[in-house]
């Protein structure tokens, strides 16, 4: 994710149908005419970026749109006409209407790019109807919810992927393919996060999606519509699989190893408040409103190798956008901050840091040595084009994605335990196992294959 800014010049330009560049045309190379029947359910931001993806994939077919706002609905079917695209069938008349889509026998799946309280329930009822289901980061708010998915996955035998892209980043893949060939040695420590600052999303004037404005719920739209009232109400690392789906799919988790227990600590709450008071002034009414969300906000992980993993949350303050990712072995240690890699025996000089850049060239990702010029263009670095790759061609054949329920309900229940670790002074907080056992069992996924169709 290289920046939300270059993430909403892109999916602007896609709103008017001018980025529709012939060269990305892509899809199955073998492909031979059928195609995955495919509906969105959400097409706001994210989902129109999604959308942009799937307009240039010939093993698609886009049959359905559903979005209860109807200027959303209308920027989208304008992609679809500029791509050439036949109209979809259109729902939204209200909040339920989602299940009308998924009620439509044209539609073999679905992505889900709704606001956070929605993903849950819009996917458990996506499998319970047969739609192999893929939803938006983060897939579930409570452990219940986390529970939910993995059960109705399990009771429905419909697959579900998690669209994480940050999993699908270039230089995340060069690491992942330096741990599946033992570079670092035993693992032993990562870091990670989302430190981005969001308070020009958190609150906008209600035209402008960023950086203008203080309002929020009602007065706002896109995230300022539903995202600012976690900051309200919850104390806790509402974003976390940004950071910790890459490291979760390095120490394989819920596949030979998974989490075990997690403390979090939060700072005071400073960086909303400042901001309105900031940019609409102290009389502002939303200068009265308490925020709970502590600024910072840090979690720290053992899994059952003996592995620890800090996960930071810092989205309320001034500060460069940065995953802060530390991937650390016995050999030695890559840091995102600085792109430096320092392996004992293998970098020029002792204790001192290589660049990273050689090192992460020399172990491209397969994948990306061979689409990586496609993908470029297709929003977040690239790394979308590789998540909707990962789901259309998993959707395709009914198999297992990359990324599943399992994962998602691991990976997302960080939310909660932080929540209530919080709450309770850093009490350890024990994950529970969503696989019931299997993770002893369960086979790595192969991350290092150059096609998804095999
Ligand atoms: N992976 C990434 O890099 C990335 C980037 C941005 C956003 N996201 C995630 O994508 C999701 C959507 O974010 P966004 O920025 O597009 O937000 P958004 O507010 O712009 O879009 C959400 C859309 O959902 C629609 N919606 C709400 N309730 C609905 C319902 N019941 N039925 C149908 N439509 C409904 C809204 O009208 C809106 O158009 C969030 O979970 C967010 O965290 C992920």
């Amino acid at each position: 994710m290289s920046s939300r800014r270059d993430f909403i010049r892109k999916t602007a330009i896609a709103g008017t149908g001018a980025a529709l560049a012939p060269k990305l045309s892509f899809g199955f190379d073998n492909f031979a005419g059928e195609k995955l029947k495919l509906g969105f359910i959400g097409v706001g931001l994210r989902g129109t970026n999604h959308l942009h993806n799937a307009i240039f994939r010939k093993d698609v077919e886009i049959t359905a749109i559903c979005d209860i706002d109807s200027n959303r609905i209308d920027i989208a079917l304008k992609m679809l006409a500029d791509g050439r695209r036949k109209k979809p069938e259109i729902y939204g008349k209200n909040e339920k209407d989602y299940l009308n889509l998924l009620e439509n026998s044209d539609v073999d799946a679905v992505i889900i790019a709704t606001p956070w309280l929605w993903h849950t329930r819009m996917a458990i009822d996506g499998m319970k109807a047969g739609k192999y289901s893929a939803v938006e980061v983060s897939a579930s708010q409570t452990i219940e919810e986390c529970w939910d998915l993995v059960n109705t996955h399990e009771e429905t035998g419909t697959h579900f992927m998690f669209l994480e892209n940050v999993c699908f980043r270039r230089d995340i893949m060069a690491v992942l393919n330096m741990v599946k060939q033992d570079v670092f040695g035993e693992l032993l420590h990562f870091r990670c996060g989302y430190q981005h600052d969001l308070r020009g999303v958190k609150f906008n004037n209600g035209k402008d999606a960023y950086g203008k404005g203080v309002e929020f719920g009602e007065k706002g739209i896109s995230e300022a519509k539903w995202r600012t009232k976690h900051s309200i109400y919850r104390n806790g690392d509402t974003y976390p699989t940004h950071g910790m789906g890459p490291i979760a799919t390095m120490c394989d988790i819920n596949r030979g190893n998974r989490f075990l227990s997690m403390t979090s600590h939060a700072t005071k709450a400073v960086g909303l408040h400042r901001y309105v008071v900031n940019v609409g002034g102290k009389d502002h009414p939303n200068a009265k409103i308490k925020f709970r969300q502590g600024d910072i906000i840090t979690s720290t992980i053992e899994t059952a190798n003996n592995e620890t993993i800090i996960v930071t949350h810092d989205t309320n303050s001034p500060r460069p956008y940065s995953l802060g990712f530390r991937v650390q072995g016995a050999n030695g240690l890559w840091e995102v901050d600085g792109n430096r890699i320092y392996l004992e025996g293998h970098s020029e000089t002792n204790d001192e840091w290589d660049d990273a850049t050689d090192w992460l060239k020399k172990y491209d990702h397969p994948l990306w040595q061979k689409y990586g010029e496609e993908a470029t263009g297709a929003g977040h670095g690239g790394m979308d084009y590789f998540v909707m790759k990962a789901f259309v061609e998993s959707a395709m054949q009914k198999i297992a994605p990359p990324i599943d329920a399992y994962d998602a309900a691991s990976w997302s229940a960080i939310t909660p335990l932080s929540e209530a670790s919080i709450e309770n002074n850093g009490k350890p907080q024990e994950f529970p196992d969503f696989t019931r056992g299997q993770w002893i069992k369960r086979k790595p996924y192969n991350w290092m294959k150059s096609e998804y169709n095999m």
